[in-house]
């Protein structure tokens, strides 16, 4: 069986086979199910206090994905595919926990799709929930006013990093990131300068699912089949490119007469993987789109409500955008809200006569919903109240030392980068189409943590109010559920390689000199098992593609 060696690659010792499975009763042995839902046994605690099943667990869970995959179609999810890779579905939740309709507990370890701030039904959230109930559920903004809305627009007023700013609200991220580019191309049009309209985006950006955003954002991510679809735009180099800075500032340069706009995730471009960037380089770009009259747009769809230990990533760069896009985290993971934020001077560009040509004609049935705008506005109260800037910071410290001690080096991880409470490492299957992200995230599922890969990157972000002790349980989980599928798999290479090369599987321990079939942890990308030429495999798991 290989075994690991210090330096992360692998060496080659005779051990008896044992099965890779830690516990007894574990659903299928499986290395290669469809999907790569290698689960192991599924032991998360079952919730004090729950209902007690009349059936087993598994049965009655299985029941509801059954119930679930007849009528729900889910996002970036191959349904025919759904119910083999081990979903759970959710009956209700318990602080940072979700637990399922068969009463079984999972750390929220992706914060419902990294919406969750504080947690899951947190009293004073709940509380402004029902005491907004009392006035109004939804009422219109086409037109006419919310007291909340106005409350809670004042609010974030006082926060953000935008020049005497002005809130349109929505109630995805795409549809803030759709608005944004809308008014940065009207913009232009209504001061009467004619030819801009293009924008620069980055490399492995993502923005959201609309045709405008998915246009903004890279191809990939399972979205290619939509190329047709997407318009024009200036691309150059994502935060995976060191240089990624001076591409953009050259592009900016170049094309400052056309362009409408400037797009970007500061800090992190979250669903390509954690890509991070500099605060400095994001600052300089800003600086030369602002020398050159292009507007600033940053997408914090992501970044956004502390996730990086700020309130706004921007302000790690020293960015004061003249389009902010807001949303996830903005109500604390409880009702869709975003909105997009417009610096004075860009409001002002749409002012005009009544019914006129400078109106923003633009508007979503639900932006600034009631109930939305008084949990977003609670929610602001307590990230102020609680600290919680403060705590994400001591977190992510806590959560970096973590994965470097414990994940870091260990063989079939590569890179590792974070933000904040925003985390992805890399890993390097033995080969390609082995989805060793869905698989560990699914090991990770079936002891309690609850974590959805992105491709071939697993990606930590708890809420943010975590503490210590479930950062540790994350790191130790997510150690377990990687080693488990690496045992897996590298049994099944050893399988392989025995029956090719006997000569060679009586040696107990293979020179370092050998090829070896499984990649170290470096970050250059994959060895191909089945070739000892060692060249670089293409990866064709797209995997889960998104945030
Ligand atoms: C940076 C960024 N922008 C926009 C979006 C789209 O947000 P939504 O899924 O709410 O439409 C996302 C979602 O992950 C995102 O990460």
């Amino acid at each position: 069986m290989p075994t690991p060696r210090l330096d992360g690659r692998w060496q080659r010792v005779k051990t008896p086979r044992v099965p890779a499975y830690p516990h007894p009763g574990a659903r299928t042995p499986a290395t290669d199910r469809p999907g790569g839902g290698s689960a192991g046994a599924r032991t998360p605690a079952v919730a004090p206090g729950a209902r007690t099943p009349a059936v087993a667990p598994e049965d009655l869970a299985a029941e509801w994905v059954r119930r679930d995959e007849a009528v729900v179609w889910h996002g970036f999810t191959q349904m025919a595919t759904y119910a083999q890779n081990a979903p759970i579905v959710v009956d209700r939740a318990e602080g940072r926990y979700l637990v399922d309709v068969a009463g079984r507990r999972y750390f929220d370890a992706i914060s419902s799709l990294w919406v969750t701030t504080l947690g899951h039904r947190v009293p004073e959230l709940d509380a402004a929930v029902a005491a907004q109930l009392g006035h109004v559920a939804h009422s219109t903004l086409l037109g006419n006013g919310s007291r909340v809305v106005v409350e809670l627009a004042e609010a974030l007023a006082a926060v953000v990093p935008v020049d005497g700013p002005h809130f349109l609200f929505a109630a995805d991220g795409a549809a803030a990131v759709e608005q944004a580019l809308k008014i940065a191309f009207q913009y232009w049009t209504n001061l009467g300068v004619p030819g801009r309209d293009r924008f620069l985006a980055l490399g492995n950006a993502y923005h959201g699912d609309t045709v405008g955003s998915v246009s903004l954002g890279d191809s990939g991510f399972g979205t290619e089949v939509f190329d047709p679809l997407r318009f024009a735009v200036v691309r150059t180099p994502g935060y995976a490119e060191p240089g990624w800075a001076a591409h953009a500032v050259t592009a900016i340069e170049e094309h400052q007469g056309r362009l409408a706009a400037l797009v970007i995730e500061p800090l992190v471009q979250g669903a390509s993987g954690m890509l991070v960037a500099e605060p400095e380089d994001v600052g300089r770009v800003a600086e030369v789109c602002r020398r050159h009259d292009v507007l600033l747009v940053c997408d914090e769809v992501a970044t956004g409500f502390g996730r990086t230990g700020r309130l706004f990533a921007s302000e790690w760069c020293g960015v004061r955008p003249d389009l902010l896009c807001l949303g996830k985290g903005i109500t604390g993971g409880y009702l869709p809200m975003s909105a997009t934020v417009a610096a004075d001077h860009v409001y002002r560009a749409f002012l005009g006569e009544d019914l006129g040509p400078r109106t923003f004609s633009h508007g979503h049935s639900y932006g600034g919903n009631a109930l939305a705008a008084a949990v977003a506005l609670a929610h602001l109260r307590l990230i102020e109240r609680d600290g919680v800037l403060a705590n994400v910071r001591a977190r992510a410290e806590q959560l970096q030392e973590a994965l470097g001690d414990r994940i870091a080096g260990r063989p079939g991880v590569g890179a590792i980068r974070q933000r904040g409470l925003m985390a992805g490492v890399d890993l390097l299957p033995t080969a390609p189409g082995r989805r060793w992200g869905r698989r560990v995230c699914a090991a990770a599922v079936a002891r309690g943590v609850l974590l959805r890969p992105l491709g071939d990157t697993v990606v930590l972000v708890p809420p943010l109010t975590t503490t210590a002790a479930e950062i540790d349980h994350v790191v130790d989980v997510l150690g377990a559920a990687i080693e488990l599928v690496a045992v897996e798999d590298l049994v099944a290479v050893e399988d392989r390689y025995v029956a090719e090369s006997p000569v060679i599987a009586e040696d107990p321990v293979v020179s370092e000199s050998r090829a070896d079939p499984v990649v170290a942890g470096d970050t250059a990308g994959r060895i191909d098992a089945a070739d000892p030429s060692g060249r670089l495999a293409a990866d064709d798991d797209a995997g889960e593609p998104r945030g």
